[in-house]
């Protein structure tokens, strides 16, 4: 079975809608974007798409892909003292000549509505719920909410390595109760984990790398993220040749990534309130 996770995504996006319908002045979300690969236009893409639906103005400030590490810093810097900027985002991966980790340090805590900077991932160790939420984690336990699975007595398996994904899901998922078992995408024999498991997130960035018999019967498989490879798009699990009648599974394409928008929105208008 695919999982329909539009429902959840619909109702976030309509409630914020509402809410921003009613305001005067309309928050607004600005993003910097350094590399201009495929998979990042696509991202940006589908923000400013549902940005705008949700009447969030988008705004984009480009930087070529071989800027120095100073401009990107001293324009992160003017987002930061610029009172109209609530909240705003920088584009990942950036280019290689570039050192990420300094640049996210850079985003101030209070308009970091990604959720990225150290201090906001501090926050999430003592899962403090008052402030943003970790995009991408935060639908993935609505998600698991409305299948209406206990996950808390569940073994839940996640594949990545990610700051933004693999750690504050695991942590996330930690902080509920759930037993959870990390993974990457080089952990040896990956099947003798996922084949016990009741929930499979992967945030691996890997085509293909979970197949069906890795998989037990009714499990829960959550592809967080999809690689474009010749303008196909692919997820980490092969759900071409998996057996629906055997797992639930997100699809790419069609893929979750709405959900992480919409949390990004929430995320936004509280850093606007
Ligand atoms: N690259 C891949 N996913 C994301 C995301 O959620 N936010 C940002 N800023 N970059 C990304």
């Amino acid at each position: 079975m695919l999982i329909d996770w539009k429902k959840i995504a619909w109702k976030i996006f309509e409630d914020i809608k509402k809410e921003v319908s009613r305001m005067s002045k309309k928050p607004a979300l600005w993003a910097l974007l350094v590399w201009d690969n495929s998979s990042s236009i696509r991202y940006i893409e589908q923000k400013k798409k549902w940005a705008e639906y949700v009447w969030i103005k988008f705004i984009l400030k480009k930087l070529p892909e071989h800027v120095s590490e100073n401009e990107i810093l001293s324009t992160i810097e003017s987002f930061n003292t610029d009172d109209n900027i609530s909240g705003y985002i920088v584009q990942l991966p950036l280019p290689s000549h570039i050192d990420e980790k300094k640049i996210i340090k850079s985003i101030s805590p209070k308009k970091d509505v990604d959720w990225f900077h150290p201090e906001n991932q501090g926050k999430l160790m003592i899962w403090d719920k008052t402030w943003f939420s970790p995009c991408t984690p935060a639908w993935i336990l609505e998600l698991l909410k409305s299948t209406e699975i206990d996950y808390i007595w569940k073994q839940v398996v996640v594949i990545g390595r990610s700051n933004i994904v693999w750690k504050p899901i695991t942590t996330l998922l930690i902080n509920e109760g759930a037993t959870v078992i990390s993974c990457n995408s080089k952990t040896p024999n990956i099947r003798k984990f996922t084949i016990d498991a009741d929930i499979v997130i992967s945030a691996a960035w890997k085509p293909g790398l979970l197949t069906l018999d890795m998989i037990k019967k009714d499990a829960i498989v959550i592809d967080v993220w999809f690689t474009v490879i010749e303008w196909k798009i692919y997820g980490d699990a092969d759900t071409h040749n998996m057996d629906l009648a055997w797992v639930k599974v997100t699809p790419v394409p069609g893929w979750v990534g709405p959900l992480t928008v919409a949390m990004l929105m929430k995320n936004t208008l509280k850093s606007w309130k």
